[in-house]
C-alpha cells in the first residue's frame, strides 16, 4: 500500500491572504496562480500495519516539526482510523527559500495518500482536500493558469489556460534563505484581526480576479502585469499595516523590484510578484527571460536565480 506523487509549486498572481474559516482552512478570497514546471516535490506514502506512528523524512532526514501537519493531511484524506504511514518527501529546490514548498508538498501528499489507501477522488475533491492542509496547495492540483474561487461553503477550481497556450517564464530571485519570521497561517490571522486595510483588501479582490482572468483569457500581458503588481503590493500593504507589522522584504527585495521597473522602461514584458518572504518572482515573456534573469542576477543582494516555465498538474507516478 504505497504510492508516489509529484506536484509542482505555484506562484499566485492574484493572492490568497486571509481565511473565512480557520478550522476548515477556507480562504476569504479567491486567487489566481501559475503552476511551475522545473521545480517539484515528490512524495511517497507507504501505509503499514508494522508502524506504530507516522514517520516523515524530508530530503532524506527525519522531520518532527512538519509531521503533525502531514499526519493531519493524511487523516483528512484517508480518515482517522487509518494505518500509520511512512512519508518521504524530496524537493529539487530549497524548502526554506519561500517558494511555496507547502503547496507542492501537500498537493503531492494528498494525491499519494489517496492512492495508497485505494481511494478515488475527482481532481476537484483532491484539490479541496489539499486546500484544507494549505490553501495554496489546492491550486497545484491543476496545471497552467489556475483560478480558485470561493463558492458557497467550499472552493471551486478551474484551469483558465493550459500550460502551452501561453508559455510565460518565471524568474525567481533568491535574496535570502532561512525560515520565515511569521508563517502564513498565523500572519493571515494577525492581518484579519489588526490591519485597517484588511476589509478593503477583501472587498476589492473580485475586481482584481476579474481583470486578471480576462487578461489571461486574452493573453493581454500588460493588463495582467498591472493588476498582478497592484494586487501584490496591496497584500503587502495589509501586512505592513498589521500589528505587529509583517515586513517580509529585505533591501535586495526592493532592489529587485527596481530592476524589474528598469527592465519595463527598456521595453521588457515583465512584472514582479512577492509572497510571504523576501524572494522576488519576475514573470515574463519567453523572449525576455534571458535579459530578466541576467539583470536580476546582477542586482546586489541576489544570491541565486531559478528559472521555470509553466507546468502541469499534480500526478501519481507510482503505485505498488
Ligand atoms: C502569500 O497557502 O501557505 O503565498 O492555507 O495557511 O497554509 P495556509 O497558507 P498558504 O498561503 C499562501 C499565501 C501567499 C499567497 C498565495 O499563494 O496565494
Amino acid at each position: 500500500m504505497q504510492a508516489t506523487a509529484i506536484a509542482q509549486p505555484n506562484i499566485a498572481l492574484i493572492k490568497y491572504w486571509g481565511k473565512r474559516d480557520v478550522e476548515r482552512n477556507l480562504p476569504a478570497v479567491g486567487s489566481i496562480s501559475v503552476t511551475l514546471r522545473e521545480l517539484h516535490t515528490e512524495v511517497s506514502v507507504a501505509l503499514s500495519s508494522d508502524l506504530r506512528s507516522d514517520e516523515l523524512f524530508v530530503n532524506g532526514e527525519e522531520s518532527q516539526p512538519l509531521l503533525p501537519r502531514i499526519s493531519r493531511c493524511l487523516d483528512n484524506v484517508i480518515g482517522t482510523q487509518r494505518l500509520r504511514a511512512r512519508i518521504t518527501s524530496r524537493s529539487n529546490f530549497p524548502i526554506a527559500a519561500g517558494l511555496a514548498s507547502s503547496a507542492s508538498a501537500f498537493a503531492a501528499t494528498t494525491v499519494a495518500a489517496a492512492s495508497a489507501a485505494d481511494l478515488s477522488f475527482s481532481t476537484e475533491e483532491l484539490a479541496r482536500l489539499a486546500g484544507q492542509a494549505s490553501g495554496s496547495a489546492a491550486r497545484s492540483l491543476y496545471g497552467g493558469f489556475v483560478e480558485l474561487r470561493n463558492s458557497g461553503d467550499t472552493i471551486k477550481l478551474a484551469a483558465l489556460r493550459e500550460v502551452d497556450s501561453w508559455p510565460l517564464q518565471v524568474v525567481v530571485a533568491i535574496t535570502e534563505t532561512g525560515p520565515k519570521p511569521t508563517g502564513s497561517t498565523e500572519a493571515m490571522e494577525i492581518s484579519r484581526e489588526t490591519s485597517p486595510f484588511y476589509t478593503s483588501w477583501i472587498e476589492q479582490q473580485d475586481q482584481d480576479l476579474e481583470i486578471a482572468r480576462t487578461a489571461i483569457l486574452q493573453r493581454d500581458f500588460a493588463q495582467l502585469a498591472t493588476v498582478a503588481e497592484h494586487n501584490c503590493l496591496k497584500m503587502h500593504s495589509v501586512m505592513w499595516a498589521s500589528r505587529p507589522p509583517m515586513v517580509y522584504w529585505n533591501s535586495a527585495t526592493m532592489r529587485c523590484m527596481q530592476t524589474v521597473r528598469q527592465l519595463q522602461t527598456e521595453g521588457c514584458q515583465v512584472f514582479f510578484t512577492i509572497d510571504a518572504g523576501p524572494q522576488v518572482k519576475a514573470v515574463c515573456l519567453p523572449e525576455d527571460a534571458e535579459a530578466v534573469s541576467k539583470a536580476l542576477a546582477e542586482t546586489p543582494g541576489v544570491q541565486e536565480i531559478m528559472m521555470s516555465g509553466l507546468g502541469s498538474a499534480a500526478r501519481l507516478v507510482d503505485k505498488t
